[in-house]
């Protein structure tokens, strides 16, 4: 009897111009593209584009299995790897194998929740000395947001980073953080990229932005101080004292050290700033929710500032804050992974080669983990209703989870707690709800200017 040898693979969608016509549907609204394509497939789908397979993934026990179980067959795919080097250098976002391995040991002690609530209290003084000087006339209660969340995560990255040394030109720094995230994900959707040498307005504007923020992290490595193993450590000289547990002579190359720097600065301000807007945009829209995360912050703070201790005991602040990330994740995707083996999907099998895009805004759109998955709505973290593991991943899941996230969720922790001891956030009536722009991060299209008025 002949025996087949080909796969089956998972349904795919009709295509036509060898699947370009796939890449012509997702252009519009990627996001929108990849969440039909669950409603009407569920679990997993697959798109030929050219010669490229690709596996959409969207259950999330396979995720897991992916991800946690199957880590080691899988490497990113070579054009985001190869988009984002150019301003990440050869970082731990971006590096494979023995030398992702390398870097994550050496980085890790950094990132652990110990040494990040050490942080607490730079976070807290930013975030005071923003709002001390929000001061708005009675008559003109409208702030944007997101400028001004951008500003108190700038600053806090870079007291973390550098000491207390504050961005002279945040504005200017963030649209170059912008710029870049823009530039990266276009790349990310054309047939052929961009080249870096080539003298278009894009690529001419992605490489000022690249130099100024060269600069900014050279500047400032320069001017810290000698490293000095006893004195109070920000992470920069935490990363240039670090040594490889299993090579204890070994440290950082000076372009290793640089290249660190600049992903921590870059993935570990604007995605802070982007998930806090779109916190605030929802609390301004939800008074009942605003109103009960103002009782428990008034009874628990009394006033202090708060701290990593008092923040556990905020169940409703830190409900909402899952429920932004959930709604609107900064990472809005992963990135796509390339199988190096065949790879176990639940009863399917992904053949070696292929791509693997997960998309958390999807997943955790998806009716069967969340009722009314579109609507914000805290409690479904408080009243314990089971969530399968995988269904909110906001920080991703595997060994390449993200490395910043108990420093990110103590910051918006703090940040927030601190808005609404201070303030009233609320909806103005003429605005629309934003829509999203997909970047690096997931931000609102249009600025999120809110009412605020003093408590
Ligand atoms: C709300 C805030 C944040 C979100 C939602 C977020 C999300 C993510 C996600 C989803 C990944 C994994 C991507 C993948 O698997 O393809 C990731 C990786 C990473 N994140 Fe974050 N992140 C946040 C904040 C931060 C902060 C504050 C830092 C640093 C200070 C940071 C540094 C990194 C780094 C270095 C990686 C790469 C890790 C590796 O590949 O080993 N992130 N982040």
């Amino acid at each position: 009897m002949l025996k087949l040898s080909v796969p089956i693979l998972p349904p795919s969608p009709p295509a036509h111009w060898w699947g370009l016509s796939h890449l012509a549907a997702m252009r519009p609204d990627y996001l929108g593209y990849v969440q039909q394509l669950q409603f009407q497939y569920i679990d997993i789908a697959h798109l030929q584009i050219l010669n490229e397979h690709i596996f959409h993934v969207f259950n999330p026990d396979w995720v897991r299995e992916i991800l946690v179980t199957q880590s080691a067959a899988l490497i990113r795919w070579e054009r985001a790897t190869e988009v984002f080097s150019h301003s990440m250098g050869q970082s731990v976002l971006v590096t494979e194998g023995a030398q992702w391995e390398r870097q994550r040991r050496m980085l890790q002690p950094g990132f652990a929740p110990k040494r990040v609530a050490g942080y607490a209290k730079l976070m807290t003084d930013a975030a005071r000395t923003a709002f001390s000087k929000l001061v708005k006339p009675k008559n003109d209660p409208k702030v944007d947001i997101e400028a001004l969340m951008t500003g108190i995560t700038l600053d806090v990255i870079m007291g973390v980073l550098f000491g207390n040394q504050q961005v002279q030109d945040s504005r200017s720094v963030a649209n170059s953080i912008q710029t870049l995230s823009q530039f990266a994900v276009s790349q990310l959707f054309k047939p052929l990229p961009w080249p870096m040498w080539t003298p278009v307005p894009a690529v001419l504007n992605a490489r000022r932005a690249i130099k100024k923020l060269n600069q900014l992290i050279d500047h400032h490595i320069h001017a810290a101080p000698e490293p000095d193993q006893a004195s109070e450590q920000g992470l920069l000289t935490m990363l240039q004292l670090t040594r490889d547990p299993n090579h204890p002579n070994q440290g950082l190359s000076d372009q290793e050290l640089h290249d660190q720097i600049m992903v921590t600065f870059q993935a570990g301000h604007e995605t802070s700033a982007t998930a806090l807007t779109w916190w605030c945009g929802l609390i301004a829209r939800h008074p009942d929710v605003a109103a009960r995360i103002h009782d428990e912050v008034t009874k628990v703070l009394q006033g202090q500032d708060p701290t990593p201790e008092t923040l556990a005991q905020l169940p409703w602040l830190q409900a909402s804050l899952k429920e932004a990330l959930r709604l609107y994740p900064p990472a809005a995707l992963l990135f796509n992974r390339r199988a190096c083996q065949n790879i176990k999907a639940g009863p399917w099998t992904i053949p070696k080669g292929s791509l693997i895009a997960i998309t958390p805004f999807v997943i955790q759109r998806d009716i069967r983990w969340f009722d009314a998955p579109d609507e914000f709505r805290p409690e479904r973290f408080i009243y314990s209703i089971e969530i399968p593991r995988g269904a909110w991943m906001p920080f991703g899941v595997g060994p390449r989870v993200c490395i910043g996230q108990h420093f990110a969720l103590l910051e918006m922790g703090l940040i927030a707690a601190m808005m609404v001891q201070r303030y009233r956030l609320s909806w103005p009536d003429d605005a629309t709800w934003p829509k999203t722009n997909l970047g690096v991060t997931l931000r609102p299209a249009t600025p999120m200017v809110l009412n605020i008025t003093p408590r």
